[in-house]
């Protein structure tokens, strides 16, 4: 496979390096840090097959791997692949990044190899290597099984500053040249009306 190009997140370095410590700090706490696992929860059977692909320091993975699904995550940020690892060590984390995925990777990794859901949410997309995003969404859409979906969210306003804004227009422009359609979107996790404030995506393959 030719070399990636690196994602905005890598680039970034230093300036996103507060997102592990802060979640770890807001879990100590005993804060509420499970609003996007617990909508992935309620969209799949028992025992689903779910990708949590940018996962990131572990969070929503590990709670949908605790409520019996089979759950791979894949990360390719090796800082946030280590935090996930000593926080939730019986979650498996693929260190890869989502061009880098397919049916022999996930297998490789003792994950399912087809999908009921990928979840995509905290701002993945808007971190992707510029001008990949139709690519990755393609890609998302190669792993689901049939009836499968993927759920994605990140902010339209008031995100990471190291993010790129990302409207619905070219959202939806990259959602159609991946070959997906959009089954719903939410305003929030909590399922709030539509605002542009956040966005929350629930795709399919067209
Ligand atoms: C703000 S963090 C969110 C992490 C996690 N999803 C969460 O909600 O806690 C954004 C993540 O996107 C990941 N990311 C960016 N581009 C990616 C790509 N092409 N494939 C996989 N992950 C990617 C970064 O490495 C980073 O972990």
């Amino acid at each position: 496979m030719p070399e990636l190009p690196p994602t905005r997140w890598a680039l970034e370095g230093a300036r996103t390096s507060g997102y592990g410590t802060r979640f770890a700090e807001l879990i100590e706490r005993g804060e509420d840090v499970d609003g996007e696992a617990r909508l992935a929860d309620a969209m799949v059977p028992r025992g689903a097959r779910i990708l949590d692909a940018g996962s990131g320091m572990g969070r929503v993975g590990a709670y949908l791997l605790a409520r019996g699904h089979r759950v791979l995550a894949a990360e390719p940020d090796p800082v946030l692949v280590a935090q996930s690892r000593r926080t939730y060590p019986d979650l498996r984390v693929v260190p890869a990044e989502i061009l880098a995925l397919d049916a022999a990777t996930l297998r490789a990794a003792g994950g399912p190899d087809e999908l009921d859901l990928v979840v995509c949410v905290g701002n993945v997309l808007p971190f992707v290597a510029e001008g990949t995003e139709a690519d990755v969404l393609r890609r998302l859409g190669e792993l689901l099984a049939p009836g499968g979906r993927i759920l994605v969210g990140f902010h339209l306003t008031g995100g990471p500053a190291s993010a790129r804004s990302y409207s619905p227009a070219e959202f939806l422009a990259d959602v159609a040249a991946a070959g997906l359609l959009v089954q719903h979107r939410f305003g929030g996790y909590d399922l709030r009306p539509v605002d542009d404030q956040y966005a929350v995506w629930v795709l399919a393959r067209a």
